[in-house]
């Protein structure tokens, strides 16, 4: 048997002792337990909750940071985040949650909360930095106390059957950067405070049921990237203002669900998108008067980042684009879709003219177009992928 060296026993003791204090550590971090007044309001939210597939069946234990969804704070113990999100949950949402007042992430999204309303105590959660309650079959209103949640960062109702208007109340939360509406059944005007989210990165309102314009405000968003206003029943002229937001990257308007719909129109011949000069995504569909010049054209041809460009059920004919000179086009050799479809083109020139305007197009929808002759077997030699060619009246 060798001999063990008394200082190089001592040294390993010392190296033993000192990796026993430092798993101490990690256990005592792992100690903190949450705290008893959430654990209980915690279980009497579950209680009011109907949970058919047994997904919160972990939340018995003591320690009900360890419970399945949450998340504590390794300091406090306080409950900081709440997702039960696709957990097929149902039932009422209680109150208790109130206690939680250190949550700041809560996502509830793709639950099934049938035609229920959002509870208007959610306003008082005011730490809270996100909220999920996407596609989880909500109704009624947005509670104008959500005016309150001054520290929202991020905010997503999409996809829901919220009714009402969006209360002005919405222009208060000043550190809003993302906004997801789309998907709903809001009526009437939209605020002209959503002009003060000016942190917003993100606003989607598509597919709702506005009424009257949209508003100049919305011009004020300095930091918007990506705006949507798709099938939002909008009407009037597009402010002018949106040319103020340089950083937009992607912009979508028009469309309209409903016959009754005022379609939007341009003014002023688009001059205030030429400033857009970040623009990669740009989609007008059904804008009632872009036929009518052809400045609104130029001004989008002088767009230098380009990528995908929808101009869909304007009417537009052969005449009305063959003219343009293709040397104007900033964007020839960055877009790489294009969508005409539902327009009045009848020769084969425009893939000519495309072929002059673009370099690297991957996708062309020209569908619901007057096309005529063998133009089919010309546009696959051109487009080597994805070439998207239905129903067109070829003679
Ligand atoms: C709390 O946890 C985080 C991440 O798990 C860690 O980075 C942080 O150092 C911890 N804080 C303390 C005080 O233990
Ligand atoms: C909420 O959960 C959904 C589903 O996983 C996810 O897509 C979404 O990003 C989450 N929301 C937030 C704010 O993290
Ligand atoms: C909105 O903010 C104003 C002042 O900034 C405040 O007086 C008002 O109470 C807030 N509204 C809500 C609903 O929080
Ligand atoms: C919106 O901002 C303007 C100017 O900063 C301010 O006068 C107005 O009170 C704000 N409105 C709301 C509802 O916060
Ligand atoms: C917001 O926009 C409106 C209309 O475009 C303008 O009159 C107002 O001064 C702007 N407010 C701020 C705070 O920039
Ligand atoms: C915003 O746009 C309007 C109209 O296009 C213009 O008169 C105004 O000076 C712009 N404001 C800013 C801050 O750029
Ligand atoms: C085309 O636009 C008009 C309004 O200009 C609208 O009435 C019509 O429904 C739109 N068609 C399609 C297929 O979107
Ligand atoms: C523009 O489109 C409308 C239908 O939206 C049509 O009635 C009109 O004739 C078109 N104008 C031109 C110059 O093509
Ligand atoms: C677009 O192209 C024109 C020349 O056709 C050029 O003068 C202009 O500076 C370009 N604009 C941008 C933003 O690249
Ligand atoms: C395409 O470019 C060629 C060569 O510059 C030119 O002769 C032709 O007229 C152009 N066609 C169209 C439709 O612009």
């Amino acid at each position: 048997m060798p001999t063990i060296n008394p200082v190089r026993f001592k040294f390993m003791q010392a190296i033993i002792t000192f990796m026993m204090m430092m798993l101490q550590v990690v256990c005592a971090e792992e100690e903190i337990m949450c705290i008893e007044r959430e654990r209980e309001a915690l279980l009497q939210f579950k209680a009011a909750l109907v949970d058919d597939y047994g997904m919160l069946s972990s939340w018995t234990t003591s320690d009900c940071c360890q419970w399945q969804g949450i998340r504590c704070t390794n300091l406090t113990g306080h409950v900081l985040m709440l997702d039960l999100h696709s957990l097929g949950l149902s039932g009422e949402i209680h109150q208790s949650l109130m206690e939680l007042q250190q949550l700041n992430y809560l996502n509830l999204s793709f639950n099934y909360f049938l035609g229920r309303g959002i509870p208007e105590f959610l306003g008082s959660l005011t730490n809270l930095r996100y909220l999920d309650l996407s596609f989880s079959h909500f109704g009624g209103k947005i509670p104008t106390q959500f005016g309150s949640l001054s520290h929202l960062k991020y905010l997503n109702l999409a996809l829901n059957s919220l009714e009402a208007s969006i209360p002005r109340q919405l222009g208060n939360l000043s550190q809003l950067q993302h906004l997801d509406l789309r998907g709903n059944l809001f009526e009437g005007k939209l605020p002209s405070q959503i002009g003060n989210l000016s942190r917003l990165q993100h606003l989607d309102l598509s597919g709702n049921r506005f009424e009257g314009n949209i508003p100049s405000e919305i011009g004020n968003l300095s930091q918007l990237l990506h705006l949507d206003l798709r099938y939002s029943s909008f009407e009037g002229s597009i402010p002018s203002q949106l040319g103020n937001l340089s950083n937009l990257q992607k912009v979508y308007l028009g469309g309209s669900f409903y016959d009754d719909d005022g379609a939007l129109k341009i003014d002023d011949g688009g001059h205030w998108l030429s400033n857009l000069i970040s623009l990669t995504h740009l989609s007008f569909d059904s804008i009632s008067n872009l036929n009518t010049s052809h400045s609104f054209l130029q001004m989008i041809a002088k767009l230098p980042k380009l990528r995908e460009l929808s101009l869909s059920n304007f009417s537009l004919s052969d005449h009305f684009i063959l003219p343009l000179r293709p040397s104007k086009f900033n964007f020839s050799s960055s877009l790489s879709v294009l969508d005409l479809s539902i327009n009045s083109f009848t020769s084969s020139m425009i893939l000519q003219w495309l072929s002059n305007v673009t370099s690297n197009l991957v996708e062309l929808d020209l569908s619901h177009n007057l096309l005529e002759g063998s133009t089919s077997s010309m546009i696959l030699q051109w487009l080597p992928s994805k070439p998207f060619w239905p129903c067109n009246e070829f003679s």
